[in-house]
């Protein structure tokens, strides 16, 4: 069993993940990387300059039951505690009026954001529940607080999660475990580059978006901090929150 407190993160090798694996081992935690292939996952641990023996890579598609269910299974045996599990990986989908856009794209933005963080909240909290303690952190979007245009499947899924989020926070109080999401504006990431591509796709080349009062985009280190914040004591009394990190983006 580590004798550090561990944290499983999701899309660990996407452009907020690896932030957030590096502030929980800047805290010293030992990280365990989830993603999709092996390749984002090197690639972080790479450019990050990450030390191997506080990290550990799992590859998995966690919108399949049974890989997210044999993975955790594989990172109990191997660490033998969950201190922390954070949500992040997650697909914004080929943006398209609510006309256009396929039931496959629907779909596949369901699997993944809403069924891919549920299954990873069922298949860990046994263990947190086990231990008596477990923070758990999803990731919500501005677009599942409000209607924006062209992204009816990724706004929706969000919403879910940040309903989901709740439910948990609801039932697993008791065992000391709590459960918030996170829900920021645009971040400096693939995802922002992507959706940008669609934007000017839609719009003939005239991509704009909104960023509020601080003019700029999120740095993904400034969404990682209140990540990690919300796994730490300090946040003891903060559960089922969804905390917004869009530099007042929403003014909500
Ligand atoms: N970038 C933004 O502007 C923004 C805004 C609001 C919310 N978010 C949310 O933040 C989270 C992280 O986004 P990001 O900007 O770092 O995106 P990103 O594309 O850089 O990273 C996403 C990561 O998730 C992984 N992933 C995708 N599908 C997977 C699957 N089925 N199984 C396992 N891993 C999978 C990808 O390989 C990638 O490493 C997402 O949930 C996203 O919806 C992002």
């Amino acid at each position: 069993m580590k004798t550090e407190r561990v944290v499983v993160v999701t899309g660990a090798g996407g452009g907020i993940g690896k932030e957030v694996v590096k502030k929980f081992l800047d805290n010293g935690y030992f990280a365990c990387m989830l993603d999709i292939a092996d390749a984002p996952i090197e690639k972080a641990i790479n450019d990050m300059g990450f030390d191997r023996s506080k990290v550990a890579g799992y590859t998995l598609d966690i919108s399949s039951e049974e890989q997210v269910k044999s993975t955790i299974a594989k990172i109990v045996e191997d660490c033998g505690r969950i201190d922390a599990l954070v949500n992040t990986a997650g697909i914004c989908g080929t943006y398209a009026p609510t006309i256009d856009y396929t039931f496959e794209n629907f779909k596949r933005i369901y699997e993944i954001n809403t069924f891919g963080t549920f299954l990873m909240m069922k298949y860990t909290l046994p263990q947190m529940v086990e231990q008596k303690k477990g923070a758990i952190v999803n990731f919500g979007s501005v677009s599942g607080m409000t209607g924006y245009t062209w992204e009816i499947g990724y706004g929706s899924s969000k919403w879910a999660v940040i309903g989901m989020t709740k439910n948990v926070a609801n039932e697993y109080a008791e065992f000391g475990i709590r459960a918030n999401s996170v829900s920021p504006g645009w971040v400096d990431t693939n995802m922002l580059k992507q959706s940008l591509d669609d934007y000017n796709e839609i719009t003939g080349g005239n991509a704009s978006i909104t960023l509020g009062p601080m003019g700029r985009t999120a740095k993904p280190v400034e969404i990682a901090n209140g990540v990690y914040w919300l796994c730490t004591d300090d946040a003891s009394y903060v559960n089922s929150t969804n905390l917004l990190i869009d530099g007042g983006m929403m003014l909500g």
